[in-house]
Protein backbone atom coordinates (compact mmCIF):
# COMPACT_ATOMS: atom_id res chain seq x y z
CA UNK A 1 0.00 0.00 0.00
CA UNK A 2 1.37 3.49 -1.09
CA UNK A 3 2.37 5.67 2.36
CA UNK A 4 0.96 9.02 0.82
CA UNK A 5 2.76 10.70 3.38
CA UNK A 6 5.74 10.01 6.18
CA UNK A 7 6.95 12.55 8.30
CA UNK A 8 9.85 12.42 11.04
CA UNK A 9 10.60 15.27 13.65
CA UNK A 10 8.56 17.68 11.86
CA UNK A 11 8.88 21.26 13.68
CA UNK A 12 7.50 24.62 13.31
CA UNK A 13 8.35 27.93 14.50
CA UNK A 14 7.10 31.14 13.96
CA UNK A 15 9.34 33.65 14.25
CA UNK A 16 7.73 37.06 14.50
CA UNK A 17 10.97 38.91 15.32
CA UNK A 18 9.66 39.90 18.69
CA UNK A 19 8.48 36.18 19.76
CA UNK A 20 9.33 32.57 18.71
CA UNK A 21 6.39 30.28 18.69
CA UNK A 22 7.11 26.36 18.32
CA UNK A 23 3.73 25.46 16.69
CA UNK A 24 5.32 22.14 16.04
CA UNK A 25 7.40 20.05 18.66
CA UNK A 26 8.47 16.74 16.99
CA UNK A 27 5.58 15.29 14.88
CA UNK A 28 6.37 11.87 12.99
CA UNK A 29 3.62 10.17 11.32
CA UNK A 30 2.60 7.91 8.22
CA UNK A 31 -0.72 7.71 6.35
CA UNK A 32 -1.64 5.44 3.72
CA UNK A 33 -2.91 5.75 0.57
CA UNK A 34 -6.94 5.53 1.20
CA UNK A 35 -6.98 6.53 5.14
CA UNK A 36 -9.60 8.55 6.54
CA UNK A 37 -7.28 10.23 9.23
CA UNK A 38 -8.99 12.81 11.72
CA UNK A 39 -6.57 15.28 13.58
CA UNK A 40 -7.73 16.25 17.29
CA UNK A 41 -6.31 18.64 19.64
CA UNK A 42 -6.88 21.72 21.64
CA UNK A 43 -7.19 25.39 20.28
CA UNK A 44 -3.53 26.30 19.62
CA UNK A 45 -1.89 23.05 19.68
CA UNK A 46 -0.69 22.80 15.75
CA UNK A 47 -3.22 20.96 14.16
CA UNK A 48 -3.77 24.04 11.28
CA UNK A 49 -0.28 24.33 11.10
CA UNK A 50 0.21 20.81 11.08
CA UNK A 51 -2.35 20.30 8.06
CA UNK A 52 -0.44 23.47 6.30
CA UNK A 53 2.80 22.21 6.32
CA UNK A 54 1.67 18.59 4.70
CA UNK A 55 0.09 19.98 1.85
CA UNK A 56 2.64 22.69 0.96
CA UNK A 57 0.90 25.94 2.25
CA UNK A 58 3.65 26.41 4.95
CA UNK A 59 7.04 25.35 5.09
CA UNK A 60 8.49 23.40 7.93
CA UNK A 61 11.39 24.24 9.77
CA UNK A 62 13.02 21.13 10.65
CA UNK A 63 12.38 17.58 10.21
CA UNK A 64 11.70 14.97 6.77
CA UNK A 65 8.88 14.93 4.70
CA UNK A 66 8.38 12.21 2.26
CA UNK A 67 5.40 12.87 0.00
CA UNK A 68 4.47 10.06 -1.91
CA UNK A 69 7.88 8.22 -1.36
CA UNK A 70 9.69 10.99 -2.66
CA UNK A 71 11.99 13.31 -0.30
CA UNK A 72 10.34 16.89 -0.28
CA UNK A 73 13.41 18.64 -0.03
CA UNK A 74 13.89 17.92 -3.88
CA UNK A 75 10.65 20.01 -4.07
CA UNK A 76 11.08 23.02 -6.59
CA UNK A 77 8.61 25.94 -6.75
CA UNK A 78 6.96 24.23 -9.95
CA UNK A 79 6.77 20.51 -7.95
CA UNK A 80 5.11 21.89 -5.58
CA UNK A 81 2.68 24.31 -7.36
CA UNK A 82 1.62 20.92 -9.50
CA UNK A 83 1.40 18.91 -6.30
CA UNK A 84 -1.46 21.52 -4.61
CA UNK A 85 -3.05 21.82 -7.91
CA UNK A 86 -2.87 18.02 -8.84
CA UNK A 87 -2.62 15.81 -5.83
CA UNK A 88 -3.80 17.67 -3.23
CA UNK A 89 -7.12 19.66 -2.66
CA UNK A 90 -7.71 22.06 0.46
CA UNK A 91 -11.66 22.87 2.40
CA UNK A 92 -11.25 25.76 4.88
CA UNK A 93 -14.11 26.45 7.80
CA UNK A 94 -15.19 29.40 6.13
CA UNK A 95 -14.89 28.21 2.65
CA UNK A 96 -13.11 30.72 0.97
CA UNK A 97 -15.49 30.90 -2.30
CA UNK A 98 -15.10 33.93 -4.29
CA UNK A 99 -17.99 36.32 -4.09
CA UNK A 100 -18.09 37.74 -7.48
CA UNK A 101 -18.22 34.90 -9.35
CA UNK A 102 -20.64 32.20 -9.97
CA UNK A 103 -20.60 28.96 -8.21
CA UNK A 104 -19.58 26.94 -11.29
CA UNK A 105 -16.88 29.68 -11.99
CA UNK A 106 -15.79 28.76 -8.49
CA UNK A 107 -15.26 24.99 -9.22
CA UNK A 108 -13.95 25.67 -12.39
CA UNK A 109 -11.14 28.12 -11.25
CA UNK A 110 -8.11 25.26 -10.43
CA UNK A 111 -8.37 24.08 -13.79
CA UNK A 112 -7.28 28.13 -15.01
CA UNK A 113 -4.28 27.76 -12.76
CA UNK A 114 -2.68 26.05 -15.83
CA UNK A 115 -0.17 29.39 -16.02
CA UNK A 116 1.78 27.77 -13.31
CA UNK A 117 1.72 23.68 -13.86
CA UNK A 118 0.90 23.69 -17.54
CA UNK A 119 -0.94 20.43 -17.18
CA UNK A 120 -4.12 20.81 -16.42
CA UNK A 121 -5.29 18.85 -18.42
CA UNK A 122 -4.14 14.78 -17.44
CA UNK A 123 -3.04 12.35 -19.91
CA UNK A 124 -5.73 11.06 -21.98
CA UNK A 125 -8.22 13.28 -20.14
CA UNK A 126 -11.20 13.53 -22.50
CA UNK A 127 -13.71 15.52 -20.80
CA UNK A 128 -14.11 18.97 -21.23
CA UNK A 129 -13.79 22.25 -18.47
CA UNK A 130 -17.56 21.80 -18.17
CA UNK A 131 -18.34 18.82 -18.04
CA UNK A 132 -15.43 18.34 -15.33
CA UNK A 133 -17.37 20.92 -13.16
CA UNK A 134 -20.77 19.41 -13.44
CA UNK A 135 -19.48 16.13 -12.07
CA UNK A 136 -17.83 17.86 -9.27
CA UNK A 137 -20.70 19.42 -8.64
CA UNK A 138 -22.70 16.50 -9.00
CA UNK A 139 -21.00 14.52 -6.69
CA UNK A 140 -21.77 16.92 -3.63
CA UNK A 141 -25.15 17.07 -5.24
CA UNK A 142 -25.07 20.76 -5.96
CA UNK A 143 -25.28 20.62 -9.66
CA UNK A 144 -29.06 22.61 -9.75
CA UNK A 145 -27.31 25.31 -8.48
CA UNK A 146 -24.40 26.17 -10.90
CA UNK A 147 -25.75 29.82 -11.95
CA UNK A 148 -26.01 31.24 -7.88
CA UNK A 149 -23.53 33.38 -6.76
CA UNK A 150 -22.27 31.98 -2.87
CA UNK A 151 -23.98 34.94 -1.58
CA UNK A 152 -26.81 33.18 -2.53
CA UNK A 153 -26.08 29.49 -0.66
CA UNK A 154 -26.61 28.10 3.00
CA UNK A 155 -23.09 27.46 4.55
CA UNK A 156 -23.44 24.14 4.06
CA UNK A 157 -23.82 24.47 0.59
CA UNK A 158 -21.27 26.70 0.08
CA UNK A 159 -19.28 24.22 1.69
CA UNK A 160 -19.86 21.39 -0.63
CA UNK A 161 -19.52 23.86 -3.37
CA UNK A 162 -15.95 24.34 -1.57
CA UNK A 163 -15.38 20.18 -1.81
CA UNK A 164 -16.38 20.50 -5.91
CA UNK A 165 -13.46 22.91 -5.88
CA UNK A 166 -11.06 20.56 -3.97
CA UNK A 167 -11.98 17.77 -6.04
CA UNK A 168 -12.03 18.87 -9.39
CA UNK A 169 -8.60 17.94 -10.75
CA UNK A 170 -9.02 14.41 -8.82
CA UNK A 171 -6.71 14.80 -6.38
CA UNK A 172 -5.48 11.79 -4.25
CA UNK A 173 -5.28 13.65 -1.05
CA UNK A 174 -8.17 15.64 0.52
CA UNK A 175 -7.36 18.01 3.62
CA UNK A 176 -10.27 19.87 5.54
CA UNK A 177 -9.72 21.99 8.85
CA UNK A 178 -12.31 22.06 10.16
CA UNK A 179 -14.96 21.65 7.39
CA UNK A 180 -18.15 21.66 9.88
CA UNK A 181 -16.58 24.27 11.97
CA UNK A 182 -19.44 27.01 10.63
CA UNK A 183 -22.40 24.94 10.12
CA UNK A 184 -25.34 23.17 11.79
CA UNK A 185 -25.05 19.85 12.61
CA UNK A 186 -27.81 18.87 9.73
CA UNK A 187 -25.47 20.61 7.36
CA UNK A 188 -22.20 19.56 9.11
CA UNK A 189 -23.51 15.57 8.44
CA UNK A 190 -23.96 15.96 4.92
CA UNK A 191 -20.91 17.86 4.47
CA UNK A 192 -19.20 14.46 6.47
CA UNK A 193 -21.20 12.14 4.25
CA UNK A 194 -19.85 13.80 1.35
CA UNK A 195 -16.08 12.96 2.85
CA UNK A 196 -17.28 9.50 3.88
CA UNK A 197 -18.31 9.10 0.30
CA UNK A 198 -15.05 10.40 -1.71
CA UNK A 199 -13.01 8.16 1.06
CA UNK A 200 -15.05 5.19 -0.45
CA UNK A 201 -13.95 5.98 -3.40
CA UNK A 202 -10.79 5.92 -3.14
CA UNK A 203 -9.81 9.55 -1.76
CA UNK A 204 -7.44 10.39 1.40
CA UNK A 205 -8.99 12.17 3.70
CA UNK A 206 -7.25 14.30 6.37
CA UNK A 207 -9.76 16.29 8.34
CA UNK A 208 -9.21 18.46 11.60
CA UNK A 209 -11.61 18.56 14.02
CA UNK A 210 -13.14 19.63 17.43
CA UNK A 211 -15.78 17.62 17.75
CA UNK A 212 -15.84 14.15 18.33
CA UNK A 213 -19.18 13.08 17.05
CA UNK A 214 -17.08 14.42 13.31
CA UNK A 215 -14.07 12.53 13.95
CA UNK A 216 -16.16 9.06 14.74
CA UNK A 217 -16.56 9.92 10.21
CA UNK A 218 -13.19 8.69 10.48
CA UNK A 219 -10.87 5.14 10.36
CA UNK A 220 -7.83 7.01 12.85
CA UNK A 221 -7.77 9.45 15.19
CA UNK A 222 -4.69 11.41 15.76
CA UNK A 223 -4.65 13.63 18.79
CA UNK A 224 -2.33 16.52 18.86
CA UNK A 225 -1.16 18.23 22.24
CA UNK A 226 1.50 21.26 22.21
CA UNK A 227 2.83 20.85 18.66
CA UNK A 228 2.92 16.73 19.58
CA UNK A 229 0.80 13.45 18.57
CA UNK A 230 0.04 11.79 21.90
CA UNK A 231 -2.47 9.75 20.36
CA UNK A 232 -3.13 7.57 17.71
CA UNK A 233 -5.62 5.19 17.43
CA UNK A 234 -7.30 3.07 14.59
CA UNK A 235 -10.59 2.98 15.56
CA UNK A 236 -11.93 0.67 12.56
CA UNK A 237 -10.76 -0.80 9.80
CA UNK A 238 -10.56 1.15 6.86
CA UNK A 239 -10.53 0.25 3.09
CA UNK A 240 -7.94 0.12 0.69
CA UNK A 241 -7.11 2.95 -1.70
CA UNK A 242 -8.45 2.03 -5.12
CA UNK A 243 -6.76 3.78 -7.91
CA UNK A 244 -9.37 4.89 -9.92
CA UNK A 245 -10.70 8.28 -8.92
CA UNK A 246 -14.85 9.58 -8.93
CA UNK A 247 -14.08 12.28 -11.72
CA UNK A 248 -12.04 9.76 -14.19
N1 LIG B 1 1.39 32.71 11.13
C1 LIG B 1 1.64 32.54 12.42
N2 LIG B 1 2.51 33.36 13.06
C2 LIG B 1 2.80 33.21 14.37
N3 LIG B 1 2.25 32.24 15.15
C3 LIG B 1 1.38 31.40 14.58
C4 LIG B 1 1.01 31.50 13.20
N4 LIG B 1 0.13 30.53 12.91
C5 LIG B 1 -0.07 29.84 14.04
N5 LIG B 1 0.67 30.36 15.05
C6 LIG B 1 0.74 29.87 16.45
O1 LIG B 1 1.07 28.49 16.39
C7 LIG B 1 0.32 27.76 17.36
C8 LIG B 1 -0.48 26.66 16.66
O2 LIG B 1 -1.48 27.28 15.87
P1 LIG B 1 -2.51 26.45 14.97
O3 LIG B 1 -3.26 27.43 14.15
O4 LIG B 1 -1.79 25.37 14.27
O5 LIG B 1 -3.46 25.81 16.10
P2 LIG B 1 -4.77 24.93 15.95
O6 LIG B 1 -4.53 23.66 16.68
O7 LIG B 1 -5.16 24.84 14.52
O8 LIG B 1 -5.84 25.79 16.77
P3 LIG B 1 -7.42 26.03 16.50
O9 LIG B 1 -8.11 24.79 16.99
O10 LIG B 1 -7.74 27.21 17.36
O11 LIG B 1 -7.63 26.29 15.05
C9 LIG B 1 -0.53 28.77 18.09
O12 LIG B 1 0.13 29.10 19.28
C10 LIG B 1 -0.59 29.94 17.15
O13 LIG B 1 -0.73 31.14 17.84
MG1 LIG C 1 -6.78 25.58 13.41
Amino acid sequence: MENIISCKNITKVFDTGETQTRALRGVSCNITAGEFVAIMGPSGSGKSTLMHVLSFLEQKTEGEYFFRGKDTKDFNEAKLAYIRNQEIGFVFQSFNLMQRVSVFENVELPLLYDFYTKTTQKKGEKKTNKERVINALRSVSMEHREHHMPSQLSGGEKQRVAIARALINNPKIIFADEPTGNLDSKSGLQVMHVLEDLNKKGHTIILVTHESRTAEHAGRILQIVDGKIVEDVIVRNQRSAKTDGILK
